[in-house]
């Protein structure tokens, strides 16, 4: 139980999700046994490089990898409602009103030959019973809520008209316009410069705090979720490496690839070393990922019992849901990842 789920259980709950797609080359396993809990109103983050599978989960929950190439296993439940079972009809009706998505990509939602004005409004129409003149006063407001400035006026623009900031809080608009209990933010800010950035998040922020909206924020950016997230999950080639508080993460990090990740952090509290540590090598890939920890074939303090798979353990002794994929001690752990002073992914003990 993650610790603002209610008694009456989470709004969304990931078991074992499995997916893998049939390709020319074999039977790619995009996401192995992923888990998660998201509680309303609760900001979970889910960090990892390129290729490790995040947007394959996150389309997973939407429905939106349902094709005759991919095998999808596992649970998906929304309130309680199995989404991997659903209809398309029902997944549908989901879909936006329960479960809004935004992507990296804002023309990928947002319709370049219709007006901004005119796609929120469709989107409510073809969901509410409401006359065209209220879907459009609602449109304006939804971009004012996301701070377009003069929304009666810019409500007639083209997507094209507006500058990539605006069209990401124009597709946030869009994602809210069905009062969603869950918002999927899938890499927001990637293609932002970093002061459109920071605004957007902070957006995000007010969203989570003002209408208690439950968020996923997906990232490879440690640094993003540590802007907004109570709860961070790290993924590693499909699978989840290490689960926990914000603070956990960053603090009190356990697993090797965590450690990495903090290592290639800019912080603003710290002098900038001359030249940030990157993980060396690459992640594996997912066709024929390597046996054992996914890790080990880049982790300077792989050991023998690497060679099999660490289960995702909770840390003894204590009651918080901090859990990690790996087999070293937490004595070990402690004195390994730390390098300078800083948290790094550090090199093999003498
Ligand atoms: N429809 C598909 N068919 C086959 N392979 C796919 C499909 N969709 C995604 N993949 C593969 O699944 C793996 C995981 O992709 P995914 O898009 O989830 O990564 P990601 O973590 O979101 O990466 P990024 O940070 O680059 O967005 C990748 O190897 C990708 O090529
Ligand atoms: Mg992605």
């Amino acid at each position: 139980m993650s610790p603002r789920a209610t008694a009456s259980g989470p709004l969304l709950s990931v078991k074992d999700l499995e997916v893998g797609f049939a390709t020319e080359d074999g039977l790619l396993k995009a996401v192995d046994g992923v888990s998660f809990e998201l509680a309303r109103g609760e900001v979970l983050g889910i960090v990892g490089e390129s290729g490790c599978g995040k947007s394959v989960t996150a389309q997973t929950v939407m429905g939106l990898t349902r094709s005759s190439n991919a095998r999808i296993s596992g649970s998906v439940e929304f309130n309680g409602a199995d989404l991997i079972e659903a209809s398309d009809d029902d997944l549908r009706k989901v879909r936006g009103e329960s479960i809004a998505m935004i992507f990296q990509d804002p023309m990928t939602s947002l319709n370049p030959v219709y007006k901004v004005g005119k796609q929120i409004a469709e989107q409510i129409l073809a969901h509410r019973d409401v006359s065209d003149k209220e879907a459009r006063d609602r449109a304006i407001e939804l971009l004012r809520d996301v701070g377009i400035p003069h929304p009666e006026r810019r409500i007639d623009d083209y997507p094209y008209e507006y500058s990539g900031g605006m069209r990401q809080r124009a597709m946030v608009a869009m994602a809210l316009s069905l009062e969603p209990e869950v918002l999927i933010a899938d890499e927001p800010t990637t293609a932002l410069d970093v002061t459109i950035q920071a605004q957007i998040l902070t957006l995000i922020e007010q969203l989570n705090r003002d209408r208690d909206l439950a968020v996923v924020l997906i990232t490879h950016d440690l640094g993003v979720v540590a802007e907004v997230a109570d709860r961070v999950q790290v993924m590693y080639a499909g699978q989840v490496v290490e689960r926990g508080t914000l603070d956990e993460i960053f603090y009190d990090p356990q697993h090797p690839y965590t450690w990495g990740l903090l290592g290639s952090l800019t912080r603003l509290d710290r002098p900038r070393p001359k030249r940030l540590p990157q993980i060396a090598g690459q992640p594996p890939s997912l066709l024929s990922p390597p046996g054992g920890c996914r890790f080990r074939p880049r982790c300077p303090h792989a050991f023998e019992q690497c060679a099999e798979l660490p289960s995702l353990e909770g840390r003894l002794g204590k009651r918080s849901e901090h859990a990690d994929r790996c087999w070293l001690q937490p004595k070990e752990k402690e004195s390994r990842r730390s390098v300078d002073g800083r948290i790094g992914l550090g090199a093999p003990a003498a």
